[in-house]
């Protein structure tokens, strides 16, 4: 698997904004260890009554640390995020560690094969049980003094002598989530169910076999901007003509959000839905809409003369999964707030952001090819990667300009156009609705 890490032009210097004062700037006394200090939570409060509906976000959103501070501690720290894919636990003993709302976890194939995920921090004082990043192990010892915990997260070590029983010293479990190959976690202490985002996620994805897939390329980005511009980013294709002439020619969005050449359109996902049903596939859906309030998943036909995303148009590797003819459109998956998914007959590729300071976001981009395909042989990356690399590139270079430009002493909220960008408006009204509750 090749593996990148690309510094985009990184803004390093967050600016002050005097229109409206950031909630950092508002705290009465010393800081405490509370979630948000009362001052704190009371501007908080304030400023979300204040945001209007259609318009963005206003300037702390998107740059003050104490709503970072919040965002990964009420969003990232209660809600299910996407954490990997199960084809990189693919034997018994292996395992990767992932840095997620400000916590390491291990994401463990045990030898029953069941998937676990524990908090990467050891029972007794506190170090890292786990160093690596990934690898393949019987069991976890810690490097400090040598206890040592199955895949299960059990203590093993023999600790008669501490005067406790081992049986209360396992990892600390996180909740975990397979859903057609994709690994979901949760931090909270009592998670929200995960069955309404399966039960919508898995019909269409499944037989894309993600779960039997092989990371092909993965390409770390540090992005310069707030986790929720690359999000409202993500929502809308206004920017796309100006922007995204590879994604533009082998997509619809941009007719769909101006309703142009319905005709057309409407005939290519009739014959599209009748051959996928006949495929044993999810039908045609035209628009990119959230279908629960935090996920989606739909297909989308591609424009003619497209089987697939790549530049061309033309397969860039084979057929994946249960999937039998080349032209399975766009699959695409988006869970709020760390993940999205495009995936065709022959590849896919996700998308997962965590957010690292309020201007900057780490997001880590994978290619999935069919499991058994040989670089060289079925595929190869000049064909394989530039499309979704041109196409997320130029949005983090967006991205970064709008960081830049809400940090300006002059930047105010700005309209959203009803149409174009009523997705962005159903990601901000999810955010200010976590946001808001205790
Ligand atoms: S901190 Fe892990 S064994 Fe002591
Ligand atoms: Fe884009």
């Amino acid at each position: 698997m090749l593996k990148k890490l690309i510094g985009m032009g990184k803004i390093s210097k967050l600016l002050s904004h005097p229109a409206s004062a950031t909630l950092t700037a508002m705290h009465v006394g010393a800081p405490t260890a509370a979630d948000v200090v009362p001052s704190a939570q009371d501007a908080l409060a304030a400023l979300i009554r204040r945001q209007q509906d259609g318009w963005s976000l206003e300037a702390p959103f998107y740059l003050d640390p104490e709503i970072f501070r919040r965002d990964v501690a009420a969003l990232f720290g209660r809600r299910w995020l996407f954490a990997g894919h199960s084809c990189e636990l693919a034997e018994a003993g292996d395992f990767v560690t992932r840095q997620i709302a400000g916590e390491s976890i291990i994401l463990a194939r045990g030898s029953d094969r069941s998937l676990h995920a524990h908090v990467n921090v050891c029972r007794h004082r506190a170090s890292r049980v786990c160093l690596g990043e990934r690898g393949r192990v019987r069991a976890f010892t810690c490097p400090y003094h040598g206890w040592t915990y199955g895949l299960d997260g059990k203590l093993t070590h023999d600790i008669a002598e501490h005067g406790v029983d081992a049986r209360d010293m396992s990892l600390h479990r996180v909740a975990l989530a397979e859903v057609a190959g994709l690994l979901f976690v949760n931090l909270a202490a009592e998670p929200a169910s995960f069955e309404p985002a399966r039960q919508a996620i898995e019909p269409g994805t499944a037989p894309h076999g993600l779960a039997d897939a092989k990371i092909a390329y993965t390409v770390d980005y540090r992005v310069g901007a707030n986790w929720k511009v690359i999000f409202e980013n993500n929502r809308e294709c206004y920017h796309c003509a100006g922007t995204h002439k590879e994604y533009v020619r082998a997509n619809y969005d941009v007719d769909v959000s101006l309703g142009r050449n319905g005709a057309a359109i409407a005939a290519r996902m009739a014959e599209c839905s009748a051959r996928w049903q006949r495929m044993g596939l999810t039908p045609a859906a035209a628009q990119s809409d959230m279908t629960g309030s935090w996920y989606r998943c739909n297909r989308a036909p591609l424009a003619p003369g497209f089987v697939t995303e790549s530049l061309d148009g033309q397969p860039v590797g084979p057929l994946m999964g249960r999937i039998t003819e080349p032209d399975a459109g766009t699959l695409r998956v988006t869970t709020f707030p760390n993940f999205w998914m495009h995936a065709s007959s022959d590849h896919a590729v996700t998308t997962r952001l965590t957010p690292v300071a309020p201007d900057e976001t780490d997001v880590t981009v994978c290619w999935l090819v069919a499991g058994g395909a040989v670089e060289g042989r079925d595929y190869g990356f000049e064909r394989l990667t530039p499309f979704w690399k041109l196409t997320s590139e130029q949005d983090w270079a967006l991205c970064e300009s709008v960081q830049a430009g809400v940090g300006s002493s002059r930047y105010r909220p700005g309209p959203l156009s009803r149409q174009r960008e009523r997705n962005v408006q159903g990601f901000i009204s999810w955010y200010l609705r976590e946001l808001a509750t205790p």
